[in-house]
């Protein structure tokens, strides 16, 4: 466990925050730790579950050099049925956690996200967006047997049909798109260069990392300045250090310790942003975070 440090908000307007450790990172399993949870607890939910690749043989590159995909222990599932059983097991507990004015965003790949929909949909969350990230610089089709994968699709849902007051920035989002509606279509480049964090022998900490871009997009439309933002599969803590930008709370949720360690020290050296109060200004020019 690790201490709270509370953040960004002049008021409390979470009873909740007496009882949860928020702006921390719990080592755990998500479905067990979930439940310690109080119920309607969260005000919004970014899930980056494993991608149950199934990868069976490594892959190399035309000249021979070894593809750094994503084979880590944490993506390996015996059977479809297994990482299904898994699923629903924490899109329970996040249905139950999550404030019934709260949203979710579940994202994958199509080795995925079809499974993860239909759980979502017969626990009965209800689909408000697909939004596709088009990748601006996706990794080859190294063997040419198919398209370059260029895509992963965000599900974002309200945790069910009657559930109507969740949160939408709309207004902030067009001006964030320079005065036009924004589309379900996202084009952002994969994690790299500075962004991108590396470990001691200068390969990539975690194989899935996600853009902050991403993230920013996911928090400033559909949450509120301190609110709390959960994320059951934190990695190298993506959420928490873009929740804190934006002046919301985190909760990180992770099995493995070295990213605990890793995502930790990244959040430690984030500056708080306001986004709402530059918006307001009058000479406007986007968002510089
Ligand atoms: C797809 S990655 C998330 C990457 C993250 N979004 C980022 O930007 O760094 C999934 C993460 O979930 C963690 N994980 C897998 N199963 C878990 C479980 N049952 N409970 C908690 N964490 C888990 C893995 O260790 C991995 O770091």
């Amino acid at each position: 466990m690790f201490a709270a440090y509370l953040i960004l908000t002049d008021e409390i307007p979470h009873t909740i925050l007496k009882s949860m450790e928020i702006n921390s990172i719990i080592h755990g399993d998500c479905i067990e730790e979930l439940k310690l949870f109080p119920d309607n607890s969260v005000d919004l939910i970014f899930a980056d579950p494993p991608y149950n690749m199934q990868l069976k043989n490594e892959l190399y590159r035309p000249n021979n050099t070894k593809v750094d995909g994503v084979d880590d222990e944490w993506d390996k599932f015996n059977s479809f049925s297994e990482y299904d059983d898994f699923c629903v097991s924490w899109l329970k507990e996040c249905k139950r956690v999550l404030k019934n004015t709260g949203s979710i965003w579940v994202i994958g790949s199509y080795h995925n996200i079809f499974r993860a929909g239909n759980i979502m949909l017969n626990l009965g969350f209800w689909i408000l967006n697909d939004v596709t990230w088009h990748k601006t610089n996706p990794m080859p089709n190294f063997l040419g047997t198919r398209f370059t994968n260029a895509t992963e699709t965000l599900l974002w849902c309200s945790k069910g049909e009657k559930c109507k007051k969740y949160t939408f920035n709309h207004k902030m989002m067009k001006k964030y798109n320079g005065d036009k509606q924004m589309t379900s279509v996202w084009r952002i480049g994969l994690c790299v260069g500075k962004e991108r964090l590396k470990g001691e022998d200068g390969r990539k900490a975690h194989s899935t990392q996600k853009p902050e871009e991403l993230l920013k997009r996911v928090i400033l439309s559909t949450s509120k300045k301190g609110d709390i933002v959960l994320d059951p599969f934190f990695g190298t803590g993506t959420t928490g250090a873009v929740a804190k930008k934006l002046g919301r709370n985190y909760i990180g949720i992770e099995k493995e310790p070295d990213y605990i360690a890793i995502a930790k020290k990244r959040i430690n050296a984030v500056n708080i942003f306001s986004p709402e109060a530059e918006w307001e200004e009058e000479n406007f020019t986007g968002f510089k975070i």
